[in-house]
């Protein structure tokens, strides 16, 4: 709603009422409508200011409203109402102006920001537009590329950068409510033909038509797929083509495409879903709301190699007071420098001074004595990990929490070589850890719920978006990466080419295909991992046999690159072949394709054609039919987990709502029809066999995704 009093004699001042951030609620609309319409008909009013209660403007629409049949007055109207006002209509923004909260500040026929405000147009990241004027009066108020730029990435701005902009038309440090009614009493009665934005013709510019075409470039490069960028790019064009009211149909014509789309529904769920994994549960029933944090001022990280460096980063940006060791001396000495490096150029960007003094360095582990929480990131060494923790605990004060950054190796292993296997959790981050959002925090089964506390608390506070999962082989996104890998080479050996399963996964929207990735992240990784399996075998044997291990088909391709110096990127060779060992650009290789004609010749393998169909339905089905066997085993608490893990950590494209929101729309019948006849094709492939958790949804028919916790408690009960 929204509270009308009359300040300065003369001044109706309009407060939106709706914490915590005042959105544009039914009520809140009808409020505004309402006490509008109030000053404008007093007499004794003069002027109005409208602002929003405690220090926030208005943080935008009410997405809870979306996909309702939304009741109360339209934004539109009411904006255009206020700008038409007679009297001049003052926007107070303190806190935020973001979306519609903006659409209404450019309404009004002034804008006063206080100088800590954040003011943008996010709609885009939600799938939309700003579809309340917003596209057709920026670009008239700041110009056009200064308005694609905020509406195609959906940015926020600072106050003095909405300044220099144009968007505001005064900053201040004071009280901004009585800066703005001061104002108003000062422009009472002033014309506001000069005021009315919508009236503007939209800045000139010197070739619109290659503005355009060089924004519908970019962000057909950098949204893979999505549309509501591309949707915002036709509309602001709409605004320096058109006159004002043929742009604002075309706003909501394009707004009504974007709004019905999968994409923007995707988008909402996993606005959603980013919020739900911060209340998280464990499968013992301990949770957020019952599980206190223990305060963390001082942390340690052991092993300074690409991974704990980032750490390192991440923990002293955030204010933390860092110990980082390391027992190679020449690797202490390079990490102090990359790590003074990371430090000085993240500062620089944020405007701010680098916490060089936040971190000591040590070639002594008995160094992290004093420290309330520690991530150990050597190598991924079981017996290395072991000992490590074995002299942790020893070391440690009594409390320390010990965490590891292990990919996938148990927990409870290394839980049980301390004192306090309670204490002991898992802290995934992913590369480069200072920049990627996610972090797996992982459980074991005698992880305290404290100890998840405090690294989902530790995770927030560091800027990470932390999901709590249960331990098991490469927990949550590796456990489901698997699948997806051994099917592209299992294509690979059936006939496709790495350009080929690449392509068909780029244009789906990852940023990188399966293999491009792989090259990037090292196949010498994986190959360790799986020699320590005892999967590669040296013999050269031929036939079914040789694509056999522990009675499951495998393909040892990865394995024959490897045995070749194959390692990606960094030699130069791996799936792709590249100008230098380090060089980005990945170019097709006539070695490998010679290669793979050879392996599929020696294996008595028949090539066929495979479609971009096959290669999506392949890759993906299978991991998200592992993303049912975790959610089945108890591993994630809800399909939330799993999306928001591989949309942070692995790229999965937004627009598509993670891998089970994804199933979702394609339908869970559909995905199960087609796993059950590749299971048929390939029966001695384990992936594809459709998971029981897939089966039982379809039998309850299909249930919508905020359903499935039900279904999978009730699996879990008959068990
Ligand atoms: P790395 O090989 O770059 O670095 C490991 C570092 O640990 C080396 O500098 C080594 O000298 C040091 N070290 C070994 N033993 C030590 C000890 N006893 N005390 C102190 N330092 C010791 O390895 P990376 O890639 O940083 O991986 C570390 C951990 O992070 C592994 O468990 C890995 O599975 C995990 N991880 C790696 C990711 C990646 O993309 N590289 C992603 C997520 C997790």
């Amino acid at each position: 709603m929204a509270q009308y009093t009359r300040v300065s004699g003369s001044v109706g001042l309009i407060t939106l009422q709706n914490p915590p951030v005042n959105a544009l609620s039914a009520a809140v609309r009808q409020g505004i409508v309402n006490t509008v319409q109030r000053a404008l008909s007093e007499p004794e009013v003069k002027s109005v200011v409208i602002c929003g209660q405690k220090g926030a403007f208005c943080g935008g629409a009410d997405i809870k409203e979306f996909g309702t049949n939304m009741s109360g007055p339209p934004l539109v109207p009411m904006i255009h109402a206020i700008e038409s006002a007679v009297k001049p209509v003052v926007a107070a923004i303190e806190g935020v102006a973001l979306g519609g909260g903006l659409e209404l500040a450019l309404g009004c026929h002034y804008r006063i920001a206080h100088s800590k405000a954040r003011l943008g147009l996010p709609e885009v990241t939600l799938g939309l537009l700003p579809a309340a004027g917003g596209t057709q009066r920026l670009p008239r108020l700041i110009g056009v590329p200064a308005a694609l730029d905020l509406i195609t990435t959906g940015r926020h701005v600072t106050a003095t950068e909405a300044l220099q902009l144009g968007i505001v038309d005064q900053i201040t440090d004071h009280n901004t409510v009585d800066v703005a009614v001061k104002f108003a009493l000062s422009v009472a009665g002033q014309s506001l033909d000069s005021r009315r934005i919508s009236s503007y013709p939209c800045p000139r510019h010197s070739d619109f038509d290659a503005l355009f075409e060089a924004a519908m470039q970019k962000v057909h490069q950098s949204a893979r797929g999505a549309i509501a960028p591309v949707a915002c790019v036709q509309a602001v064009r709409a605004a320096a083509t058109l006159p004002y009211s043929q742009g604002m149909e075309r706003e909501k014509e394009l707004m009504a495409t974007l709004f019905t789309s999968g994409q923007a529904r995707a988008l909402q769920y996993c606005f959603f879903a980013q919020r739900a994994v911060g209340r998280w549960s464990m499968s013992s029933g301990a949770r957020w709301d019952t599980s206190k944090p223990r305060p963390v001022h001082k942390a340690a990280v052991i092993g300074l190699g690409t991974m704990g460096r980032g750490i390192a980063v991440a923990l002293a940006q955030a204010g933390l007071s860092v110990v980082a060791v390391e027992t190679q001396e020449k690797q202490l000495i390079e990490a102090k420098q990359a790590v003074t490096g990371m430090l000085e150029r993240g500062a620089k960007r944020r405007g701010v001074t680098p916490a060089l003094d936040k971190i000591t360095y040590s070639p002594n582990i008995q160094n992290v004595a004093d420290v309330d929480l520690i991530i150990e990131a050597v190598f991924e060494d079981m017996a290395l990990k072991e000992k490590v923790f074995k002299q942790l605990s020893a070391v440690c004060k009594p409390g320390t929490f010990l965490c590891t950054n292990t990919s996938g190796l148990d927990i409870n292993r290394l839980a049980s070589q301390t004192c306090n296997p309670e204490l002991v959790v898992g802290m995934h981050f992913f590369a480069p850890a200072h920049v990627m959002k996610l972090l797996e925090v992982v459980y074991g089964p005698r992880s305290s719920p404290h100890a998840v506390a405090t690294a989902m608390h530790l995770g927030k506070k560091i800027g990470k978006v932390s999901v709590a999962v249960g331990n098991c082989r490469g927990f949550v996104g590796n456990r489901m990466l698997k699948p997806y890998l051994e099917q592209a080479l299992f294509l690979l050996e059936e006939g496709a080419t790495p350009e080929q399963v690449d392509q068909a996964l780029e244009e789906f929207g990852f940023a990188m295909g399966v293999f491009r990735m792989s090259d990037l992240s090292g196949l010498d990784v994986g190959w360790r991992v799986r020699k320590a399996d005892g999967l590669v075998t040296s013999d050269a044997t031929t036939g079914q046999q040789a694509r056999i291990r522990q009675g499951h088909r495998y393909s040892p391709l990865g394995d024959l690159l490897c045995e070749q110096g194959r390692f990606g990127q960094k030699t130069g060779r791996g799936w792709y072949q590249y100008d230098k060992p380090g060089s980005r650009v990945a170019k097709p290789d006539p070695w490998l394709q010679n290669f793979l004609e050879e392996y599929r010749a020696r294996h008595g393998l028949v090539v066929r054609r495979i479609d971009h169909q096959e290669v999506l339905e392949r890759c993906l089905y299978s991991l998200i039919n592992e993303g049912f066997r975790i959610l089945e085993d108890g591993i994630a608490a809800g399909p939330e987990d799993i999306d928001v893990i591989y949309m942070f950590g692995y790229s999965w494209p937004r627009h598509r709502g993670g891998p089970m929101f994804y199933a979702s729309m394609v339908g869970l019948a559909r995905v199960l029809e087609r796993l059950e006849y590749y299971h048929q094709a390939h029966p001695d492939v384990p992936s594809l066999h459709p998971s029981t958790l897939l089966r039982k949804l379809v039998a309850n028919g299909s249930p919508p995704i905020h359903k499935w916790r039900e279904v999978i408690k009730k699996l879990h009960s008959q068990l």
